[in-house]
């Protein structure tokens, strides 16, 4: 449904700023792709770029088939229907109310005042709005504004939702109802949804697939669950690492002197993940039958995302060196995630 390919851009003027480089990535239709990144990492450069808001310097852009890097205005405008988009502070017209907010897209291509009425009711709707089509902006919670923010949206109908930050300015609580209300209309309008955020609470409560950019660039993507039980990249882990505890608490670290190599009277500590029906106690159980060594449970937990259980155990190994070598081989050929992580003294 959207294929960069190779993007690039540069702001010019005096101080030239490399801001995309040579990023590409594909959404599929009905997806909810997430984009994270700190603050200046490029996020909304690269959104703005699938509506063309922006025009990369280099590279191309394909929205539902269609080249919109090679387009006129006036056929870009026309494409750009199809994407929808909304914002951190929601960007609403603090002069027209509510219902007059939501039928300004439409006024603009056209429609009378009977289609318009039509059109968005239903949507007012479905984002909750409809005792509150008389309120001004200034008259609503955050919350409510970006519900408006989704109808506006949502009026011209569009195949694909951009949304830069959407939630950044909610509380908590109403970060959930709006996600809850992107996942479904993502559902029930069959949406293709782009999301960009900083805050990887997002990405594991609704997308599917994850891209993370640093420096303009994609450090890694791939789909949200692999994505968040074997982060690869450093900047990757501590997102993660922000909502899921993959690595040893502080308060376990500072019981143990962990080494980068395995010294003499050092022990291997090991991560272990496990998807869906765990399998740990057979596991466990079978490394100290086969191998004669001891094992000690250093921490455990089991997480959610999404459906998706995921359970993820650290240990360390102890025993006759040979023996404990053996069970870090036998670990690395099971059909679970296994790394060692150091070499502890405990
Ligand atoms: N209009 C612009 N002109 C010049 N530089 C810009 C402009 N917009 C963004 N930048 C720069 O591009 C980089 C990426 O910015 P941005 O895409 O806004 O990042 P993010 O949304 O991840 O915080 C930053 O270094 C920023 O200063
Ligand atoms: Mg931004």
């Amino acid at each position: 449904m959207i294929e960069l390919s190779h993007i690039g851009k540069v702001y010019g003027g005096a101080a030239r700023v490399e801001a995309l480089k040579d990023i590409s990535l594909s959404v599929k239709e009905g997806e909810i792709y997430g984009i994270i990144g700190q603050s200046g990492a490029g996020k909304s450069t690269l959104i703005r770029c699938i509506n063309m808001l922006e025009a990369p310097t280099s590279g191309t852009v394909t929205v539902n088939g269609v080249e919109l890097t090679k387009l006129k205005d006036k056929e870009l405008r026309e494409e750009c229907k199809n994407i929808g988009m909304i914002f951190q502070h929601f960007n609403l017209l603090s002069s027209r109310t509510v219902y007059e907010n939501v039928a300004f897209p439409l006024e603009l291509q056209g429609y009378s005042k009977k289609e318009i009425k039509e059109r968005i009711l239903p949507i007012l709707d479905i984002v909750k709005l409809s005792n509150r089509l008389d309120n001004y902006p200034s008259q609503l919670s955050g919350g409510q504004k970006q519900r408006v923010g989704i109808a506006r949206a949502l009026a011209t109908n569009p195949k694909v939702l951009l949304c830069d930050e959407a939630t950044s300015a909610l509380d908590p609580q109403t970060t959930q109802s709006i996600l809850d209300l992107l996942k479904d209309v993502n559902k029930k309008m069959g949406l293709t949804i782009v999301i960009i955020t900083h805050e990887m609470q997002v990405v594991k409560d609704i997308c599917d697939h994850v891209a993370v950019i640093e420096g303009g660039k994609i450090i890694e993507q791939g789909r949200v669950v692999d994505v968040f039980t074997n982060p690869k990249e450093q900047t990757t882990r501590e997102f993660v690492g922000s909502v899921i505890s993959h690595d040893l608490p502080d308060e376990v670290k500072a019981h143990m002197d962990l080494h980068d190599a395995w010294d003499e009277g050092t022990k291997p500590v090991v991560r272990l993940a496990f998807m869906g029906g765990s399998t740990k106690e057979p596991v466990i159980a079978g490394v100290i039958r086969r191998f004669g060594i001891e094992v000690t449970i250093l921490f455990g937990g089991v997480d959610f995302i999404q459906e998706a259980s995921f359970g993820h155990l650290i240990i360390a190994l102890d025993g006759e060196k040979e023996q404990v070598r053996k069970a870090l081989t036998y670990l690395e050929e099971l059909q679970i995630r296994s790394e060692v992580i150091g070499y502890a003294t405990i």
